[in-house]
């Protein structure tokens, strides 16, 4: 939720003279303790104009699910705000960083308004990764920012050095929304293998993969979600090419890479033309409590309520083959913390899988056993809230990012364009729903 509007203007001019590294100058103070910057109650309502997405007047949409206890709707409260935080340079924000903070990129939990880029060399075909990457030594993420005495930012370098036909590759990675992403990350390990398996055996191509990934943090924010240890291969879940395997990782990563902010699972500042080890607060920036605080509020947030319409939509999404990638539900493990999200079928619409999406799409970036062309199945969530879709914000309709399935799901789109005009419409409007 973003806060109401007094602390809202103050949160963005604070946010504008904090992406000029001049925060101090305009009395906006940093936190030193991982609390809320802006302190303001949640607002019920936000416009379009400010959050990037369909939000109808009056509507919440990152809520804890409605069975939530009163502890865990005061954890998610917490966490809400934790996330609608902004980071200072006094907080250990940069030296190089993309945002300052998650609700920028995330607003309402959703897609948006700030995004990544990345950029890469690649070969002449534009999609094939190229073999040698030495121009990106302070790695693949655009970090155009700076604070903490950096004087040079990470933007795409000249292609010139490249072989001939080589070039450098920029690309938009749109956040994705991060409601009901509890569900995902409860769902059994064993039931995504189940489905990797079944498609394995399909013979239409339908044919997703498990990215395994090494888990990349030093440790986890909360052991009661289980243990994991540096490199062990785990299966990832979360990010445009499922690259992370779980919530609080995800928060440690974003936490590091896009702000610059350090923790016990991601000590180290990320690298920068500058050579700068640190930032203006010294040391490890924040704490395993702020990382768990974060991961809590996600897990607990809902799935929006879905009316969907009546009529076959349901029928014509598996007719389609949407349902073989965009699985409408998904078995959770029956020992995940979280009592109201333990052995239930999940509703993601997602088979948690990386598929060939096809060439047009491809951001040539391998993230662990993802390739270039690869991504993983879109949850279908809270979808009448977007008006961007695709890894990189592309499609400006359901039917655009429909059209634009390849490679895979070329069929699906080839099925789609084959329904009457009146069965597309009940799909569009039924999908429009989830
Ligand atoms: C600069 C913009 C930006 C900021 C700031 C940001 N994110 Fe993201 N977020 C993204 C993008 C882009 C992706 C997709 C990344 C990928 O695929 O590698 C993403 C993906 C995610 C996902 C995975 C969702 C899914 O469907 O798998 C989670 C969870 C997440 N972010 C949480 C956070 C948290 C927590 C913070 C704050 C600590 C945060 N993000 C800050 C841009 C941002
Ligand atoms: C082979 C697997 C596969 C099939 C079949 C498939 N999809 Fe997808 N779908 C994906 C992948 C992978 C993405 C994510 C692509 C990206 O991030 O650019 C996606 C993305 C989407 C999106 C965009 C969601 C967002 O948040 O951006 C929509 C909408 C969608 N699919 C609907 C459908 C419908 C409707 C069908 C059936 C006509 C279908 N899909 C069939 C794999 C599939």
């Amino acid at each position: 939720m973003f806060p109401l509007v007094p602390g809202l203007r103050m949160q963005a001019l604070c946010y504008a003279t904090a992406s000029l590294g001049a925060a101090a100058l305009y009395g906006c103070s940093g936190s030193s303790d991982g609390a809320p910057v802006t302190a303001s109650p949640d607002a019920g309502a936000v416009s379009t104009a400010l959050t990037g997405v369909n939000l109808p007047s009056g509507a919440r949409l990152d809520e804890a699910f409605a069975t939530a206890t009163a502890d865990e709707i005061s954890a998610f409260d917490k966490g809400d705000q934790l996330f609608d935080n902004v980071f200072f340079p006094a907080d250990g924000l940069g030296p190089v960083y993309v945002d300052v903070g998650c609700g920028q990129c995330h607003q309402n939990g959703l897609r948006g308004a700030g995004l990544d880029r990345r950029m890469i060399a690649v070969m002449a075909d534009g999609f094939t990764t190229a073999a040698d990457q030495s121009l990106f030594p302070y790695g693949f993420e655009e970090r155009p920012l700076m604070t903490a005495g950096a004087t040079i930012p990470v933007l795409p370098p000249d292609a010139g050095a490249l072989p001939s036909g080589e070039t450098v590759k920029v690309t938009i990675r749109n956040p994705p929304p991060i409601i009901g992403r509890g569900y995902m990350e409860a769902v059994e390990d064993s039931e995504i293998q189940r489905v990797e398996a079944e498609q394995a055996a399909r013979t239409d191509g339908i044919h997703g993969h498990i990215n395994w990934v090494a888990y990349a943090s030093q440790t986890v924010a909360n052991p009661a979600y289980g243990t994991l240890t540096p490199g062990q291969m785990v299966i990832g879940r979360f990010g445009l090419k499922a690259r992370v395997p779980t919530l609080d990782d995800f928060a440690s990563d974003a936490l590091q890479n896009d702000m610059g902010i350090t923790s016990p699972m991601r000590p180290v500042e990320i690298a920068n033309p500058n050579g700068l080890l640190d930032d203006e607060k010294p040391g490890i920036d924040t704490t395993l409590d702020h990382i768990n605080t974060l991961a809590t509020y996600m897990r607990l947030t809902a799935i929006p309520t879905r009316a969907l319409p009546a009529g076959n939509g349901a029928q014509l999404f598996e007719q389609a083959q949407c349902s073989v990638c965009h699985a409408p539900t998904l078995h959770t493990r029956s020992d995940y913390p979280i009592a109201e999200l333990a052995d239930i079928d999940a509703p993601i619409y997602t088979d948690m899988l990386v598929h060939d999406f096809g060439t047009v799409q491809a951001d040539g970036m391998a993230d662990g056993t993802a390739t270039s062309t690869e991504f993983r199945t879109a949850p279908l969530i809270g979808l009448r809230f977007q008006f961007t879709f695709l890894n990189d914000g592309s499609a400006h309709s359901v039917q655009d990012a429909i059209a634009a399935h390849a490679g895979e799901a070329a069929g699906a789109a080839q099925a789609f364009a084959n329904l009457s005009a009146s069965d597309q419409a009940t799909l569009l409007t039924w999908v429009e729903a989830l």
